[in-house]
This record gives structure tokens, C-alpha cells and sequence, in this order.
């Protein structure tokens, strides 16, 4: 049907159901963590943007030894000790746009298999899981929830093998429940055929999810010896020589999870929204697996090496000088600056991959994700690479849509900022990406306002209970009355109100007030 049949069919039926039937998904993946990120890094749940994106996932809750599910951050979840409460402000979107669901993730890259391997295996703990599961879902608003185990036999796996069969089990067993309460369910999953093969019963599990999230990306990266694309559509240049099978390529990814028996109506094409970096060895063998020495840059928000958010690398083309190239046969672009090689996606090869990709009549795109967009519009318009997305898919997509119709307020004057966390991606490879492994982490070392340009150093936070919110006298850096080792953050809550955050300094330094540092006891002038 053309695009003229349709948009009379709409008129004539009113109800439009051909079209709503077929209305292709946006799943948005957000890394909550990106609240903590300073300056135009920062992304809180009020920069979302509702109008693109039909799911909004809230990544990542995890789970303690018993399988239940637990908060990561109780601090950016809940609203208790003057917590963020986030989980409520992400759900409160919907009012703006009640079509929109929302679901919750648990796992990551950074939760690693084991737990979840014991989990699957003990029907206590599965129950345990889901019980728990069904709960925190409920009580915050969320739509459904979604597993993201890296990977049921891979990794830290503590059943190996057995993992596949009680991922299948967990599922069963979750939708039942799930039904129960019209809950959607869903499962991010690792892509590559020669990866999935290991990691899941595919015609097995499927049919229990609603959606699949194939994470079509980190197929090359910076633990590779060469360069190549983080998310290819086809084999490129420097494989011409290479068999097909024996390159990860998103074409082939579908193509095998298709032929698994993923039904296509469920599958869900995951777009990056960042780019791989590598160092070459020499700048001038500077092509596509060309010798590469490890990772190339980092950006300023998301700091870390390998990695870098789209949002970061649109504004260091805009004003440093790259060499621009496109591979013709992957579809991808990338970019070459002397020994600096970054592979990345921009509309062009958004636009083409969801082409490509709807051509086997796939439910939709994911992203990986939405707060590596440009969502400040730094670059071009806002959104460049999620608007790309929509447009692909035939959705109406406005090209000024002011940031989320803000249901919270952010606190823009005084940001407590910890050490970033690294980029929680998940990688396909069998290969591990060393630069995006395993460090949680601790305290934040260090915390700085916007009003002054003071840091507070040798300090760390804790989100205990203050004693009462009179420590703010004002906004930004408090002493504590009771106690000159400590001190607080005053940041301006959703109602207007201070709400004080505690940070201790490290070791026996005291609060200095006139300073606004830890400083040495005698220096500090404390007279608690
Ligand atoms: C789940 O794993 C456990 C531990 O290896 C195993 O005993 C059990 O049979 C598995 N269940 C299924 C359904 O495969
Ligand atoms: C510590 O206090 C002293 C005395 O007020 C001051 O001169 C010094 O700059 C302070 N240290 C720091 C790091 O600000």
C-alpha cells in the first residue's frame, strides 16, 4: 500500500487501525547515570524527550544474592533521604504522552552474569526474582521490565551450559505472572549469530518476550588489534577477502535471529548512539583494519577511553579539523585525525540501516542511547540521531520539539558531581572490551558546584539522612552544625525546597567554609 492509499484509508476509516497496528516501535534506552555527568554532559529525566520514543527503558536496577531485585542507586531512584526519585519522575512522563511505556531494566554490563546464573537455576530464587520483580514495577509505574543478562552462559556464568535453558525457564515462568498484571516484557540481548548460538535458545525464549533488543553494536572496538566499525550494516573494507559469516555485521545478526525463529514482529533493531574509538599504530595506514594500538579518545562527559558519545564527537567535528570517509560497503562512516580513528553513526547511516532493516518487517528501532544524542542540539537541531530514527521509520517527526515537557525540575545551580561511571555497553564480541569493564565506582572523589569555582577536594559523599533540612542556609556548600568534618550540598529540590546532600571529608581534614574546601583542621576554622 503507497503512502496516498493509506492516508485515505485513514480518512475514510477514521480510526486509522491499519496504521496503529503497524506502528513501529522507538525503544529508548536511558543510562541513568548520565544525571551525574557536569555541564552539558548532564542528563536528567527531564531532558528526555517523549514525542520520540514509543518505550523508555530506565537502566539499571540489579539483584543481591537472594535474586531480588534491588536499587543501585537508592539515591537517583527513590525519593527517600531526599533522594532524586527518579523512578517516579521517569514514570511521570507519561502524562505528557499516555500511548508511551516505560519499563525497568535489570542487569548491564556491570552486573555481570554470576548472580544471574544462580538465580535462573533455583526456583526460589527465580521466584524471589519475579515476585520482586512484579513489585518494584508496580509501586513506581513502570510498564514492564527488562532482562539484560550479560550473558546466560558467557562471562562469569556459574552454570554455564544450564544457563540457556533456565534463561527460557525464567521467562516462562516471568510471563505467566507477568499476564497477570498486563506486564510488558522484554530482553536486551548480544547480536552476533556466532555469540547468540552459545547464549540463548532462540525459537524457545522468544516466544515469551514481547520484544527482543538486539544490541547490534560493539562488534569491533578497541580490544581488536585493528579498526573496524562498531556497528557495520555489511562487511566492509579490509574484509573484501573475508568470508561473509565471519564478520559481525548487523545484516547478518538479523539475518540469524530470524532464521532462529525470532519472530520479526518482536525483534528490535538497537542502534548506537556513540562511536568506538582506537589509536592507530601508524598514522598513515589509517583505513579500515588497519593496525590499531589500543583505545583512541575519550570524551569530556562520558570519559572513557574507546568510547565516545555522539553528543561529544558531533561538536569536536564541528570545531576540530577530521578527515571525513564513508565505507561504501559497510555503510558506516569514519573519521581520521593523526593517529586518532573513530568509528561512528550519523543520520546518513542511521537512515540506512533501518532501511535495510525493515525490509524483513522488524517491530522497530532500540538505541543505546538516548542521553549520547545530542539532545542539547550543540551540533544541528536537537536530536539529530533519534530524529533520524523516527524518520526512518515513517513517524511524523517535528524538527523543533522543545526537551521533554518537564513534569520535574532539575537543579541546574549546584550539581554534585561524582567520577563518571563508565559507559555501561554491552559488547558481542567474544573478545571483552577492557575499556568499559567492571569498575563501579566508589565515592565520588571530589564534588563541585556551578556557582563557585571552588572544588571541594578529598572529600566523599554519603546519602545519609541529614538531620534536618535547616543546615541549608543556602544553596551550594553548608557547613554541619554537628560536625567539622562534614559538610553539605544544598541542591534545589523539585518543590522548591533545599534538600541537603552530606559529604564527609576524607581522612581527619575539617570543613573550611571561607574556602569552600577540606582543608586542615587548623586551617579550617571550624568551632564545632
Ligand atoms: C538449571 O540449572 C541447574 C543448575 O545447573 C540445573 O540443575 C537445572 O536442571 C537447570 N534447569 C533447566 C530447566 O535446565
Ligand atoms: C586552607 O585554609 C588556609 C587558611 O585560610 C588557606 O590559606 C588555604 O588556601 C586553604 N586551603 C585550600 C586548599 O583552599
Amino acid at each position: 500500500m503507497n503512502k496516498l492509499n493509506l492516508f485515505v484509508l485513514c480518512i475514510l476509516t477514521v480510526t486509522c487501525s491499519y496504521v496503529a497496528a503497524k506502528e513501529k516501535v522507538v525503544v529508548c534506552y536511558y543510562g541513568t547515570w548520565a544525571t551525574y555527568r557536569h555541564g552539558d554532559g548532564q542528563f536528567d529525566v527531564a531532558q528526555i524527550n517523549t514525542d520520540l520514543c514509543t518505550h523508555l527503558i530506565y537502566t539499571f536496577v540489579g539483584i543481591n544474592n537472594q535474586g531480588v531485585v534491588i536499587s543501585l542507586d537508592p539515591w537517583l531512584d527513590l525519593p527517600d533521604n531526599w533522594g532524586r526519585d527518579n523512578f517516579r519522575k521517569f514514570n511521570a512522563l507519561k502524562q505528557y504522552k499516555p500511548s508511551l511505556k516505560t519499563l525497568l531494566a535489570v542487569g548491564g554490563w556491570n552486573e555481570g552474569s554470576a548472580k544471574y546464573s544462580v538465580m535462573a537455576a533455583s526456583p526460589t530464587l527465580r521466584n524471589n526474582f519475579i515476585t520482586s520483580a512484579i513489585e518494584m514495577v508496580l509501586k513506581y509505574g513502570f510498564d514492564g521490565f527488562d532482562i539484560d543478562w550479560e550473558y546466560p552462559n558467557g562471562r562469569d556464568s556459574v552454570y554455564g551450559k544450564a544457563d540457556i535453558d533456565n534463561f527460557t525457564l525464567l521467562l516462562k515462568e516471568m510471563r505467566a505472572e507477568f499476564d497477570k498484571h498486563g506486564l510488558l516484557l522484554s530482553a536486551a540481548v548480544a547480536a552476533a549469530g556466532s555469540v547468540a548460538a552459545s547464549y540463548y535458545n532462540i525459537p524457545a525464549f522468544t516466544q515469551y518476550v514481547d520484544y527482543v533488543n538486539l544490541m547490534t553494536y560493539d562488534m569491533y572496538g578497541a580490544w581488536d588489534s585493528v579498526t573496524g566499525h562498531n556497528a557495520p550494516l555489511h562487511k566492509g573494507q579490509g574484509d573484501e577477502n573475508v568470508a561473509r559469516e565471519n564478520v559481525f555485521t548487523v545484516d547478518l545478526a538479523l539475518e540469524y535471529w530470524l532464521q532462529q525463529g525470532c519472530p520479526a514482529d518482536k525483534l528490535v533493531l538497537g542502534i548506537p548512539l556513540y562511536g568506538r574509538t582506537f589509536q592507530l599504530t601508524n598514522a598513515n595506514n589509517n583505513g579500515v583494519r588497519a593496525p590499531a594500538s589500543g583505545a583512541g579518545i575519550a570524551g569530556p562527559w562520558t570519559a572513557t577511553s574507546g568510547f565516545i558519545g555522539y553528543n561529544e564527537f558531533c561538536l569536536r567535528l564541528k570545531t576540530e579539523s577530521w578527515d571525513l570517509r564513508y565505507d561504501s560497503l559497510a555503510k558506516v562512516p569514519y573519521a581520521v585525525q593523526g593517529r586518532n580513528w573513530v568509528s561512528y553513526d550519523d543520520p546518513n547511516s542511521i537512515a540506512v540501516k533501518i532501511e535495510h532493516a525493515l525490509q524483513y518487517n522488524i517491530a522497530g528501532a532500540m538505541i543505546w542511547s538516548i542521553e549520547t544524542d545530542d539532545f542539547r542540539g550543540k551540533c544541528a537541531g536537537d536530536f539529530p540521531l533519534l530524529r533520524a530514527i523516527n524518520q526512518a521509520l515513517g513517524k511524523y517527526s517535528a524538527t523543533t520539539t522543545p526537551a521533554a515537557s518537564s513534569t520535574t525540575t532539575t537543579s541546574t545551580t549546584t550539581t554534585t558531581t561524582t567520577t563518571p561511571k563508565p559507559a555501561q555497553t554491552s559488547t558481542t564480541t567474544t573478545s571483552q572490551p577492557t575499556t568499559t569493564s567492571t569498575t563501579t565506582t566508589t565515592q565520588p572523589a571530589q564534588t563541585t558546584t556551578t556557582t563557585t569555582s571552588r572544588p571541594a577536594t578529598s572529600s566523599t559523599s554519603t546519602t545519609t539522612l541529614a538531620p534536618s533540612s535547616s543546615v541549608c542556609q543556602r544553596e551550594g556548600f553548608n557547613p554541619d552544625p554537628t560536625s567539622c568534618n562534614s559538610f553539605y550540598v544544598c541542591v534545589m529540590g523539585g518543590y522548591g525546597v533545599l534538600v541537603p546532600h552530606r559529604f564527609t571529608c576524607s581522612a581527619d581534614l575539617h570543613w573550611d567554609q571561607q574556602n569552600l574546601v577540606c582543608n586542615y583542621s587548623h586551617q579550617a576554622n571550624c568551632k564545632n
